[in-house]
């Protein structure tokens, strides 16, 4: 029997439509593909199929930061390296820039982070790294950090660890002393207001708890004790301030002097020196807290010193100082240091003012525990005088306390300073914020 190889009719057919569905699956694909090549002759981006390209929302970002870069621990690469090298350029990183994002580096962006005013996580992302690589990135201000010895500070102490502490109490307002690394009265009552204002318990010496609250990110700046009810700053005039920072004109003469050895009642105080002056308004008020005391049976009253000229303090100032080198044997300087403590510099005193007066006891050259002193001390304020010098406010004042001198400041400023307890020049401080 023969075998024949010939097609059946239903073979063709089927041969047939395979041969055009090949050829209608290569001229779709050649259409597709110029579809695509004339995509890429517009978008400059032919190495990727269009159907990679990604559609941005901001057709003005520029392509080559396509992704928000973020680096954080663990990151690695030329980004990182570039950010080490920055910190490290600023002073905030001291590592190596081997682009591995490591602890030392989110220490340092945590610190710079904290130096801006950013959210210190430690993560450099979006806005860190915009603001560090600006103009307005810093570079790095070291806080002082607590030496860890000794640990405790308190009066009597002295060095570079009282030092750091003064300045760290005034940066934060407490202190308004001079740094000069003694822990006195003044370094005390500064601690003393920092630990009564962050509820530790305020004994004024400064131990590990106080030190490192005070050197901390928790440690606040000072709150002006006084509320608003025991400080009512009235309009007018502020009291005139006198001292070392603020010396009057060496020709200076205030206004409305009077002389007081004729102007005051000698039944009521003694002017121990004829022609001693003062400023009228201040000697109506003096004479008339003197004449209640004398009515309150509290006698014996005299004025040692007013108003006294530029010449008149320097005569002062120079006695003192011979009188120094002659009892004690000091130096010229030392003698001129020791005087600076109770005596001021001509053109610095308050009595140039004619508005302070130092009040004694005729007869007697102690003042401190007579009646007189304990009457002026209670009552002074109640006519517009202050006490201006106290031991306790000499690291301000510069000067020991003088319970004799009183100070003329109208009763608006004297009670709210016997309220506030503030001395004169923080006083002041606090009402011209
Ligand atoms: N004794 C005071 C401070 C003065 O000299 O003005
Ligand atoms: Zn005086």
């Amino acid at each position: 029997m023969r075998k024949t190889n010939s097609l059946s009719p239903l073979g063709l057919a089927v041969i047939i439509l395979l041969i055009f569905a090949i050829l209608y699956v290569g001229v779709t694909a050649l259409q597709e593909n110029r579809e695509y090549q004339k995509e890429a002759a517009i978008t400059p981006t032919p190495s990727i199929t269009p159907r990679t390209v990604r559609i941005t929302e901001d057709p003005t970002k520029p392509t080559s930061t396509p992704t928000p870069c973020i680096l954080q621990v663990n990151s690695i690469g030329l980004e990182v390296k570039t950010l080490q090298k920055r910190l490290k350029e600023l002073g905030f990183y001291a590592g190596e820039v081997d682009g591995q994002f490591g602890q030392g580096t989110k220490a340092a962006v945590t610190a710079f982070q904290t130096q801006h005013g950013v959210d210190a996580d430690g993560i450099a992302g979006e806005e860190t790294l915009a603001i560090l690589y600006s103009d307005k990135a810093q570079t790095f201000v070291p806080t002082p950090t607590p030496s860890p010895t000794p640990s405790l500070l308190s009066t009597g102490s002295s060095g570079e660890e009282v030092k750091t502490l003064q300045r760290r109490l005034k940066e934060l307002g407490f202190y308004t002393g001079e740094i000069d690394g003694d822990f006195g009265k003044g370094t005390a009552s500064a601690v003393k207001l920092f630990q009564q204002q962050h509820n530790l318990s305020a004994d004024g010496m400064a131990g590990q708890k106080t030190l490192a609250l005070l050197y901390s990110d928790n440690a606040k700046q000072i709150v002006i004790t006084p509320t608003p009810q025991t400080i009512q700053v009235m309009a007018g005039a502020l009291p005139l301030l006198v001292n070392r920072d603020n010396p009057v004109e060496k020709d200076f003469v205030p206004a409305d002097l009077v002389d007081m050895s004729t102007y005051c009642d000698t039944a009521v105080v003694k002017i121990k020196y004829s022609g001693t002056q003062g400023v009228r308004e201040a000697v109506d008020a003096l004479m008339e807290m003197l004449s209640d005391a004398k009515a309150q049976g509290v006698t014996k009253w005299q004025v040692s010193a007013a108003y006294r000229s530029y010449s008149a303090q320097e005569s002062i100032f120079e006695s003192n100082v011979r009188e120094y080198m002659k009892s004690r044997g000091l130096s010229r300087t030392q003698a001129e240091s020791a005087t600076l403590l109770t005596v001021a510099l001509p053109g610095t005193s308050e009595h140039h003012t004619g508005l302070a007066f130092d009040i004694t006891v005729p007869g007697t050259s102690m003042f401190v525990g007579t009646t007189q002193q304990k009457w002026l001390h209670e009552h002074c304020w109640d006519y517009g005088f202050i006490i201006r010098y106290t031991d306790e406010k000499q690291d301000i004042t510069g000067f020991m306390g003088e319970e004799w001198h009183i100070r003329y400041v109208g009763t608006e400023h004297s009670l709210n300073m016997k309220n506030s307890g503030l001395c004169l020049e923080e006083y002041l401080q606090y009402v011209k914020q």
